[in-house]
């Protein structure tokens, strides 16, 4: 694991960002504002492959930046945000379906979520179209690339949905670890805190998954973890994972909700049965 961890951050790190080919004025800007961003170099894309400008720059990956999408190129796979399920979700919610995630974190407007493992957003924009404009959704992502990546796709992604687009521009990223960040939290700054840990065992493999899987903390959740977790929540911990995984039991999660055939489901820890 602390090979396959030490690989996630030497790829974090080896990268430089690039734009498009022909790139517009702002599309150069925007490409440097990343570079900045992410403390990495940037380079002009002279028309050349990715490949070959991979090669020539010696880098394991590229962040290429146009006006209309930004993404990350590695091996010949690309990794870029889009809502994903999330619009689908939000629908079911809208017409009366049951989102377990959503149960399970008993989540109403207004609520406070903390989403330590961020990843593409998917489930903190559900969380945030749910809390509404009174409560706040904040998500931490290791990955200084994901995080940008994601940031952007937030701010930016234009989708005919409005309820849609409004929730992914409320959430606030940040790029931290989240127990460096719990470890600073006051006590019940937060309502509910929530972790979507890379799966143990991987779930699927696709050539889009593989490009996320190189850039992500694949580290497991620590007890000291769930500790700072439980003393941030006001109101409970919750954490998706495998059905049947062993994971619930060594954190210390006593309960685990989720639909009866559903592969993935969510471990919960109430703050109102904790002896304190
Ligand atoms: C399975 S993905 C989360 C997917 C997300 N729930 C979604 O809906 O798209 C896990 C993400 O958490 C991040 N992560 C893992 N450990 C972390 C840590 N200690 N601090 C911050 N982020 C972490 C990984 O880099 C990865 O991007």
């Amino acid at each position: 694991m602390a090979g396959h961890h030490q690989e996630a951050a030497e790829f974090n790190r080896s990268f430089a960002v690039t734009t498009s080919h022909r790139p517009s004025q702002a599309g150069i800007h925007l490409g440097k504002q990343f570079a900045d961003e992410l403390q990495a170099p940037f380079a002009e894309r002279n028309d050349l492959s990715l490949k070959t400008l991979t090669a020539r720059l010696q880098v394991r990956g590229l962040v290429v930046v146009s006006t209309h999408r930004v993404s990350y190129f590695t091996g010949g796979q690309e990794f870029f945000f889009h809502p994903g399920l999330a619009k689908l979700r939000i629908n079911g919610l809208k017409n009366g379906k049951t989102d377990q995630m959503i149960n399970a974190m008993s989540l109403r407007p207004g609520d406070r979520v903390l989403d330590c493992t961020l990843g593409l957003g998917a489930d903190s924009i559900v969380a945030s179209s749910v809390v509404g404009v009174n409560g706040r959704v904040t998500g931490l992502e290791d990955s200084c690339v994901i995080s940008a990546l994601v940031r952007h796709g937030l701010s930016t992604y234009p989708d005919p949905e409005e309820e849609l687009t409004r929730a992914m521009r409320r959430i606030g990223v940040i790029n931290i670890n989240h127990r460096e960040y719990l470890a600073g939290l006051a006590p019940q700054s937060y309502d509910v805190v929530y972790f979507d840990p890379m799966f143990r065992l991987p779930r699927l493999h696709s050539p889009y998954m593989d490009a996320m899987r190189v850039l992500a903390n694949p580290h497991p959740v620590d007890r000291e973890t769930i500790g700072l977790a439980l003393r941030t929540a006001a109101r409970r911990v919750v954490m998706k994972e495998r059905r049947g995984s062993n994971e619930f039991e060594r954190l210390g999660f006593d309960r685990v909700d989720g639909g009866r055939y559903a592969p993935v489901v969510y471990g919960v820890i109430e703050r109102k049965n904790l002896v304190t």
